[in-house]
């Protein structure tokens, strides 16, 4: 049986605890921003507004922002003084990190740090590495493709359940859940998976709860006692999974090995999956969830969509063969443009491990530096008429002739999301199975308001309709 792990305590590779490499660095203070442009020192009060229109109206503020301020300022964010940087050379600075200035883990470490503290975006440089590459056997093509028929089959049964008006987030989330269950975990639907589900939702509301500290009633204790659950569970099952051969992630990243030939020790297993799951969840639910909605308010992309789907059903019948997904071209595009105006992870936070320059600005070491997919993808220089719903603008042609770091949705370099074949594969899945069965109905005037931090989410649910279509079960 493990020993109960301590998120903040356990030392890595080095030797060192995430808390002791965090303090290694100095905490600048707002006096060190001083020469960058930004609202400077706000009062108590002047900060509870912010940060209520931080959290409510997340593009007006951030749009002001760079008006009034440009593309490079600092402000003062939840988790202390922080510098935006807003761009495609931003986000190409940071993500490709090619000078090896910017750590992840320091970057995440305020938000994820005590729930999900090894997970890959925690780890940095060569200690990443390796840990991303005994992951990714979990998504090579043979094991990708017994996930398409987990998820083909959820997903197909869940859809035939859902009646004909629903909010589709929840439902998004409870469906997304259970794939979860059975793709990445190997266990059936059912009162065992609602248990893990449970504890797991908990865990992921409290990464992101203001309150930091697992006081009693707090989403903080939840989230630290579905912590404590999930350790239990993963550590359970692990010595269960160990040599057996199975379809689910679980039971391949309990059987990887690295370069050294070495398996993962229980700890690390655990710490990556509890990542994982929390990494594909919200981020997953949101995207389809405004997916569904964009083609129910454009009804002709709507109908191209499916018409596409319906000729490949035509000559594949129900069951969609993996290696016939990259037909799916206009699934894809639909997906990809839902994810540009509503960018599950629509901030990328990094901290600066050396002092850098960016656009003639001088940013000192230990800066907590975040770029912003959310508002680069709505930069009118980039995409005409950003807010118009068009997912032709991911036509190879267009796409080809946009500079690839004007849209990152899944990030990019070394930390690039490793879930995203696994996602657009969900999508095409999930829009192959509903635009079948069912008609998204959206009344033409219906703007639901969406919350966009920490993750895209409608505010009501987003009520839709879904009716049956003639002729299918
Ligand atoms: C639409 C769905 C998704 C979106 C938009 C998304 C987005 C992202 C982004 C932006 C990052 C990089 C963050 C950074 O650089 O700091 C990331 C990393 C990651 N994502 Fe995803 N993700 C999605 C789904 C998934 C799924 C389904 C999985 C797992 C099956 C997954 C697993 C991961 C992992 C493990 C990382 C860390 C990679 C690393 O640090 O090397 N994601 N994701």
């Amino acid at each position: 049986m493990n020993a109960p792990i301590d998120p903040i305590e356990f030392r890595t590779d080095d030797g060192s605890t995430p808390v002791e490499r965090y303090r290694r660095l100095p905490e600048p203070t707002a006096a060190d921003f001083a020469h960058l442009p930004g609202p400077g020192h706000a009062s108590f009060l002047k900060k509870l507004r912010t940060l209520r229109r931080f959290l409510f109206d997340t593009v007006r503020l951030q749009q002001e922002r760079r008006e009034d301020f440009g593309d490079v300022f600092a402000i003062e964010t939840l988790t202390g003084p922080s510098v935006q940087m807003i761009g495609a050379d931003a986000n190409e600075l940071v993500l490709m990190n090619r000078e090896r200035i910017f750590s992840s883990e320091q970057g995440w470490y305020p938000i994820l740090g005590k729930l999900f503290p090894r997970g890959l975006m925690m780890q940095d440089f060569e200690e990443h590495r390796a840990h991303r590459k005994v992951l990714s056997v979990a998504f090579k093509p043979a094991p990708m493709q017994a996930y398409l028929t987990l998820l083909q089959e959820g997903i197909r049964r869940r859809i035939a359940e859902w009646p004909e008006r629903l909010q589709i987030y929840p439902a998004m989330k409870e469906l997304t859940l259970d794939l979860a269950a059975s793709s990445f975990l190997g266990i059936p639907w059912g009162p065992e998976a609602d248990r893990v589900n449970q504890a797991f939702v908990d865990m992921v509301q409290a990464s992101v709860t203001p309150v930091r500290k697992p006081l009693p009633f707090t989403q903080m204790r939840r989230g630290v006692r579905g912590r404590a659950y999930l350790v239990e569970y993963f550590g359970r099952e692990i010595p269960r999974r160990r040599g057996k051969q199975a379809d689910d992630m679980f039971t391949q990243v309990v059987n990887a090995t690295g370069d050294d030939g070495q398996l993962l020790t229980d700890r690390q297993v655990i710490d990556h999956m509890n990542f994982l799951m929390m990494a594909a969840h919200d981020t997953l639910t949101s995207s389809l969830s405004a997916t569904v909605f964009y083609l129910g308010k454009s009804p002709a992309w709507q109908e191209r969509v499916r018409q596409e789907s319906e000729a490949l059903r035509g000559q594949v019948g129900s069951d969609l063969p993996y290696d016939r997904l990259g037909e799916l071209e206009l699934a894809d595009q639909a997906f990809k443009e839902a994810m540009r105006l509503r960018p599950p992870v629509p901030f990328i936070p990094r901290r600066a491990l050396r002092t850098f320059t960016f656009r003639n600005h001088v940013i000192p070491a230990g800066t907590h530096v975040g770029i912003c997919p959310m508002m680069v993808h709505r930069d009118p220089n980039i995409w005409p008429d950003p807010e118009r719903y068009d997912p032709a603008r991911f036509e190879r042609e267009q796409e080809k002739a946009r500079d690839k770091h004007a849209y990152v949705p899944f990030g990019g370099g070394a930390h690039m999301c490793l879930g995203l074949h696994f996602a657009h594969m969900q999508a095409k899945t999930f829009l192959f199975e509903l635009l079948h069965a069912r008609h998204i109905d959206v009344a033409a005037a219906y703007e639901p308001r969406w919350q966009m931090v920490p993750i895209p989410r409608p505010r009501d649910g987003l009520p839709l309709g879904l009716i049956k279509r003639a002729g299918t079960a």
